[in-house]
């Protein structure tokens, strides 16, 4: 995609181009990633999916701290930025450019990942003890902020203090604070509508001087969200989104590294689905009430 405004950053699911001084324009593509690799096909709404799931939490979750979310709406673009495009309806987020922090805010409530890897190892989670006898996938006593560093090669689980070295310890504690507060209220909604979000990466920026939630928030890409039903401690249960594509590609003979093989269109229309499932599960909202779907 190639809009006519200064193109800043191209991340494996987002576009980023600036718009005057200050707001950012955030386009989000169907691409999806799986086992690190970006899959040729684009999966149909993916990028409305993610917009929508993130703006519903940006207003569900204001009174927690603030956003970086200007407009939703390709109304408030140039026409002749729309004009260059005729998929934007939808996907699109103007934002205050925010300093970013140099951590990602990650919230664990259950363990998985890296961290059952590591509690496996040595019985820890990011260096803190955890209860001696936990299995994979099961709920955590509480939620934990677990930090990483943010990195373009290899993101890092880091200690607490050493976030506290990264960023400075008051905007450490607030990050932290903020984190296990929005990741509560999140789970606790999607788990009355059936959907576990079994850890999440919430990234934080400064805007004036002030904390706000910037990026995507509590979407498939940056979560691990769980079908309830299918949730057993001891296993690691399917990926309410992205089950299909890693089933069909755990099938082949494939080593994980690109070129991915091509998905066959029933992965793809069963994935995109999944996202739709995905967003009105936890709205309650009709996906086809969303600009651009219809
Ligand atoms: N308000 C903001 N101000 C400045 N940068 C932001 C803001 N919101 C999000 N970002 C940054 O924009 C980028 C979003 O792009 P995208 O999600 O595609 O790539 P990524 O997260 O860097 O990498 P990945 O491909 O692993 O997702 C991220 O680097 C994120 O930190
Ligand atoms: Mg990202």
């Amino acid at each position: 995609m190639t809009l006519p405004l200064p193109h800043l950053y191209s991340g494996k699911v987002r576009d980023i181009y600036a718009v005057g001084d200050d707001p950012l324009l955030m386009v989000t593509s169907d691409r999806l990633s799986a086992f690190d690799v970006v899959m040729a096909e684009p999966i149909l709404h993916k990028g409305r999916v993610l917009t929508a799931i993130s703006a519903f939490w940006f207003e569900q979750l204001g009174d927690v701290v603030g956003s970086h979310l200007v407009s939703t709406d390709v109304n408030d673009l140039d026409p002749t930025v729309v004009a260059a495009e005729e998929d934007l309806a939808g996907r699109i987020m103007l934002c205050r450019k925010a300093e970013m922090l140099t951590i990602e805010c990650i919230v664990r409530g259950y363990l998985s990942g890296s961290a059952w890897k590591e509690y496996q190892a040595s019985g820890t989670m990011h260096g803190q003890a955890l209860p001696a006898g936990l299995q994979e996938s099961d709920q955590l006593p509480e939620p934990v902020f677990t930090p990483s560093t943010k990195s373009d090669l290899h993101d890092e689980n880091i200690s607490f203090e050493k976030a506290c070295d990264l960023v400075g310890a008051d905007v450490a504690a607030k990050a932290r604070d903020i984190s296990l507060e929005l990741y509560r209220r999140g789970a606790a909604l999607a788990r009355e509508r059936g959907i576990i979000i079994a850890d999440t990466k919430f990234e934080l920026g400064l805007v004036d001087g002030e904390l706000v939630l910037c990026d995507e928030v509590m979407t498939p890409d940056s979560s691990r969200f769980w079908p309830m039903d299918e949730w057993k401690p001891g296993a690691t249960p399917p990926s309410f989104d992205k089950q299909p594509v890693r089933d069909y590609l755990d099938g082949l003979d494939w080593d994980k590294n690109p070129p991915p093989p091509p998905l066959p269109p029933e992965v793809v229309t069963t994935t995109s689905s999944r996202y739709i499932e995905a967003y009105e599960r936890i709205t309650g909202r009709s996906f086809s009430a969303w600009p651009g779907v219809s």
